[in-house]
């Protein structure tokens, strides 16, 4: 009867050494359950012993005009480290900043966030528009620690376009004229000064129109279309303080075509691009005058050539998305914000 005795002693240690396994991953997956939160919590602290830092979050309340983008994704240069954009709102109250994009959040009170802002979280003001065209500023009363618009004097500073220098002096090809000038319009708004001017100008000078009512635009071959100008009308819609879009950055300069501008003071354009880069409204007493500047630069290359001079030294970077580069100006930013500020009329400031 021994190897019946063996057996049973055998079953009975198994018996006993599962009972112990059970016992041991049950208490474990207590201990667990009790630890993962304030694991979860503490994570940071203990990984900032060895130089981990806590992201700051950023969150876009709204993508601009609900076109999304891919976040995170920014050029070298604004140098996103220790930054992590993120859209999901549900992350509101461990965010550090809220990106308000002024015409989203501008109708109601409601568009804003409704729970309590947390002491240490800033909330950052977007807006891409001309003080006319920028509705319920009034809105935004004691709620924004910062700006971010096209305005120099913004916190941050998120420009339609800008230069930078060439690494050396190059040679600038100035791509193939054969025709003379050329704007596009989207808003044809027959009493606005831009379509009046025009109305005087066309008497004295052939200008190509797109936009809606007009030419069509192709959107792809865009650029090699107006390249093929001498002179391209980049006419704000309305006049303010360091409003310059993208019709000169992009469709003029980019575009490799001469502007004819319309907007702030030449001064004001020159803080941004040399003087020689541009021919301004301001600069003709009257729209005849200024077509008869047009003309006689048509006929006179080495005059006409002498609107490429800067480019030598300097070019237009081209931004695949430039709301996606407004963003990534927020990360630096904040790192460099005052610590404490409300601002307590974006109107009073914006509209001056
Ligand atoms: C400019 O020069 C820097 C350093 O010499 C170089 O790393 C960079 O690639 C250059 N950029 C261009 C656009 O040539
Ligand atoms: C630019 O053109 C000049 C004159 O034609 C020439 O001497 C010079 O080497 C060129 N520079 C470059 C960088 O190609
Ligand atoms: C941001 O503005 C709010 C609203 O006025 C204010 O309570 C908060 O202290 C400000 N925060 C910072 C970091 O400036």
């Amino acid at each position: 009867m021994a190897p019946k005795e063996e057996s049973r002693k055998l079953n009975r240690f198994y018996f006993f050494f599962m009972l112990q396994v059970c016992i041991s991953f049950t208490l474990f997956t207590i201990f667990l359950k009790m630890k993962k939160d304030s694991l979860t919590n503490e994570l940071p602290e203990v990984l900032a012993t060895v130089g981990w830092r806590k992201p700051t979050l950023i969150l876009l309340w709204t993508f601009p005009f609900g076109q999304e983008f891919l976040l995170n994704r920014c050029p070298e240069e604004f140098d996103i480290s220790g930054c992590f954009y993120t859209a999901d709102r549900t992350l509101y109250s461990s965010a550090h900043a809220v990106v308000l994009f002024h015409r989203d959040v501008c109708t109601t009170k409601t568009q804003l966030p409704q729970t309590p802002r947390p002491s240490n979280q800033r909330w950052v003001w977007f807006n891409n528009e001309s003080p006319s065209h920028c509705p319920n500023l009034a809105i935004m009363n004691n709620l924004i620690n910062l700006t971010m618009s096209y305005r120099v004097d913004s916190d941050i500073f998120a420009p339609y376009g800008w230069i930078e220098k060439h690494n050396t002096t190059i040679n600038f090809t100035i791509p193939k004229k054969t025709k003379l000038a050329a704007w596009a319009i989207s808003n044809w708004n027959p009493n606005s000064r831009r379509v009046k001017y025009y109305g005087e100008l066309k008497n004295h000078l052939q200008v190509d129109i797109y936009g809606r009512l007009h030419l069509n635009m192709p959107r792809d071959t865009q650029p090699e279309l107006l390249s093929t100008y001498k002179f391209y009308f980049a006419f704000e819609n309305s006049i303010h303080v360091d409003y310059i879009t993208e019709k000169f950055w992009y469709n003029a300069l980019y575009s490799g075509c001469v502007p004819v501008v319309m907007g702030p003071p030449r001064e004001n354009y020159e803080r941004f691009i040399p003087r020689d880069a541009f021919i301004h409204v301001d600069d003709f007493s009257s729209p005849q005058e200024l077509a008869s500047y047009l003309l006689s630069l048509d006929k006179d290359e080495e005059k006409y050539k002498q609107y490429f001079n800067w480019r030598s030294q300097y070019y237009v970077p081209l931004q695949d998305d430039p709301w996606t580069v407004s963003y990534c100006r927020v990360c630096k930013a904040l790192k460099d914000a005052p610590t404490f500020r409300t601002i307590a009329s974006i109107e009073k400031w914006f509209k001056d």
